[in-house]
């Protein structure tokens, strides 16, 4: 299976591709967990990124490019993968076609997850995440057992820097209005699936398998 997820920003993305991942059998990648992890490394690239994360901006579509094409020739994404949070640029997606073009192993499926603006703006607000193992929490609407501690590895839960309601806007405003190309540019390829994703979690999951021709997750 070789899947993208695309939506707004909190729609739902990285809580839907970990679960296809796992159901699926296969590694989830998330561009913004890979620059979260370069910036905690302090390599180059971290330092590079940092910035353009904090603003809610995107980063620029080369570093994001030859990062992916590093990730997706690795051995555990040769049986496939769960892309989420890229492509989300036209030339990112292009880039993409032309990658998978060269491994012989076209994209399946782009898998749209549509909300509405101010929904997202609630659950990005209310999110917190583990930083040592990368679980996500919201307080409301999956809280851990005890609060503000991860139930997977007892580290005391965070919030992210640009899950501030102003960067949540700008991350909307901005990083949308880039992305939003790509639904047309993946019908045109009768690769789009759509699925609204305001219901709660386990309702969005057996829709999202669905439309993927899995069995619920
Ligand atoms: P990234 O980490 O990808 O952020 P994002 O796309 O803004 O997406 P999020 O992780 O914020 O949201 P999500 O849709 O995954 O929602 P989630 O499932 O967590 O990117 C961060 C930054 O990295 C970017 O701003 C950019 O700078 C850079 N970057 C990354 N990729 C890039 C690229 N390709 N090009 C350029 N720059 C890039 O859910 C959100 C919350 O809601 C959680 O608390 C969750 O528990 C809760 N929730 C989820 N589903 C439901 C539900 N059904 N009901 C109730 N609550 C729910």
């Amino acid at each position: 299976m070789r899947v993208v997820f695309l939506g707004l920003p909190g729609s739902g993305k990285g809580t839907q591709a970990a679960l296809i991942a796992t159901a699926a059998g296969v590694p989830h990648i998330a561009t913004g967990d890979l620059f979260r992890q370069h910036v905690r490394d302090r390599t180059e690239l971290g330092q590079t990124v940092r910035g353009y994360m904090d603003r809610g901006e995107n980063v620029p579509d080369q570093l994001t490019i030859a990062m992916v094409r590093g990730r997706l020739q690795e051995p555990d994404a040769a049986r496939g993968f769960v892309l989420d949070g890229f492509p989300r640029t036209l030339p990112q997606a292009e880039a993409l076609d032309t990658l998978l073009q060269d491994l012989g192993a076209p994209l399946d499926c782009a898998l749209y997850l549509e909300v509405d603006g101010e929904l997202v703006i609630r659950r990005m607000t209310g999110r917190r995440v583990c930083p040592k193992c990368g679980a996500v929490y919201h307080v409301e609407a999956k809280p851990p057992k005890t609060a503000g501690v991860c139930d997977a590895c007892g580290t005391a839960l965070v919030q992210r820097s640009d899950d501030r309601e102003d960067v949540v806007r700008h991350r909307i405003e901005v990083q949308w209005a880039e992305a939003e190309p790509l639904v047309p540019y993946y019908a045109a390829q009768h690769k789009l699936r759509e699925v609204r994703g305001d219901g709660p979690v386990d309702e969005v999951a057996a829709t999202v398998a669905s439309a993927l021709g899995l069995p619920s997750a």
